[in-house]
């Protein structure tokens, strides 16, 4: 079966496995939806879109990918709505943000559109796969890597770009106690922070490793200049609530634009809280802790979407927010983008962009 918009060729499985997933309780990242989008880059152009049924590839052991880290990845959700809608959460922008990541470290950009129309299409044929119950979304993990199968530290002229599904739970369920790192480094100006490539996930390992032994969930990055200004941390944007002044690192290069960041600047600025994106040290933080002026502390990203942090520790320091729930800023706005999501609030700034799916 050929779709007549993009000639994204199906290949439909013959029996499909949702009856043996438990997508009440999926966990994170562990189980994958039927389909899932492949695409090969080669003599110059992307060519042979194809979905076809979720499983193993059968790869060299000399692709590049496995030896020099040449590979991008995005992260968005899909919302259950009813039986006939499933909602994107402002697709564009991950498609914008791999756009950038790919240039950054020479893959060979996806063209949007079919980008965009290969979520769709696979969104359809797995829409049975998107979690109804609260919390739960069908994560969306697009994915271009070098698949050429040279041992040689330069560029590869073959890639292939994926797209698999995974239904989700949610991924903080308790706030998050973050250790503000002294001696690693996640990204230095001029590197590759600013993208989603492999690597910067890979370095991070160690230190949230040493983290998580000493009772953390995840290290607060802080810059590679001088280890005094907060960047971001493990797979969230940071923001502060101090008294009534809302701060979060700016982007300078070093951290993830995240889209969720994004969605919180602009909420919380429609609803006249004054928000203010620029250098936050850690001092300032620890501060504002000790002085009882930190009044919230929250992540965000896609998969927790606004998640709590309540201890933030450095050079030997704890600060302690909010013991046990949520601040009510971050629950305001998670109940919102939350709410957006999922359809059950309104939309002003236009970021659903609505799937129709025929049960
Ligand atoms: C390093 C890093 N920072 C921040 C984020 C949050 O970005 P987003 O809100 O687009 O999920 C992510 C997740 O993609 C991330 O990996």
């Amino acid at each position: 079966m050929i779709s007549e918009k993009a000639n994204i060729e199906i290949e439909q499985v013959s029996e499909s496995r949702l009856a043996e997933a438990d997508l009440d309780n999926p966990g994170f990242g562990r189980i994958f939806a039927d389909h899932m989008f492949e695409m090969e880059y080669r003599d110059g152009s992307w060519h042979s879109p194809t979905i076809k049924p979720y499983g193993t590839i059968e790869v060299e052991p000399a692709l590049k990918v496995f030896h020099y880290g040449q590979s991008v990845f995005e992260g968005t959700k899909a919302y259950y709505v009813g039986d006939d809608t499933v909602n994107l959460f402002r697709p564009e922008k991950n498609i914008e943000r791999m756009t950038q990541s790919c240039r950054r470290i020479c893959i060979p950009p996806v063209p949007p559109d079919l980008f965009l129309q290969a979520i769709e299409q696979l969104i359809k044929l797995d829409h049975r796969w998107v979690p109804q119950k609260e919390g739960n979304a069908l994560y969306i993990r697009p994915f271009a890597s070098a698949f050429e199968p040279v041992i040689a530290a330069s560029s590869a002229d073959v890639f292939r770009f994926y797209i698999i599904t995974s239904p989700v739970g949610s991924y903080y369920s308790k706030p998050v106690k973050l250790l503000a790192d002294q001696h690693h480094v996640r990204a230095a100006r001029g590197g590759t922070g600013a993208t989603k490539t492999a690597g910067n996930y890979a370095a991070s390992l160690y230190p949230v490793q040493q983290a998580k032994d000493k009772g953390f969930d995840q290290v607060l990055w802080l810059d590679a200049i001088e280890h005094k200004y907060v960047e971001e941390v493990g797979t969230m944007n940071i923001f502060f609530l101090i008294d009534d002044l809302l701060v979060t690192p700016k982007l300078s290069g070093t951290i993830l634009p995240g889209v969720t960041r994004d969605s919180v600047i602009q909420l919380a600025r429609h609803w006249d809280v004054e928000v203010e994106e620029r250098a936050v040290s850690i001092d300032e933080v620890m501060e504002a802790g000790k002085q009882g002026k930190l009044r919230e502390a929250f992540g965000t990203g896609t998969a927790a979407v606004v998640a709590p942090v309540n201890t933030i520790s450095y050079n030997g320091e704890t600060v302690t927010i909010h013991e046990e729930e949520r601040g009510a800023l971050g629950q305001r706005l998670y109940d919102e983008i939350y709410g957006i999501q999922t359809g059950k609030k309104e939309d002003p700034f236009g970021w659903i962009y609505p799937v129709t799916v025929h049960s």
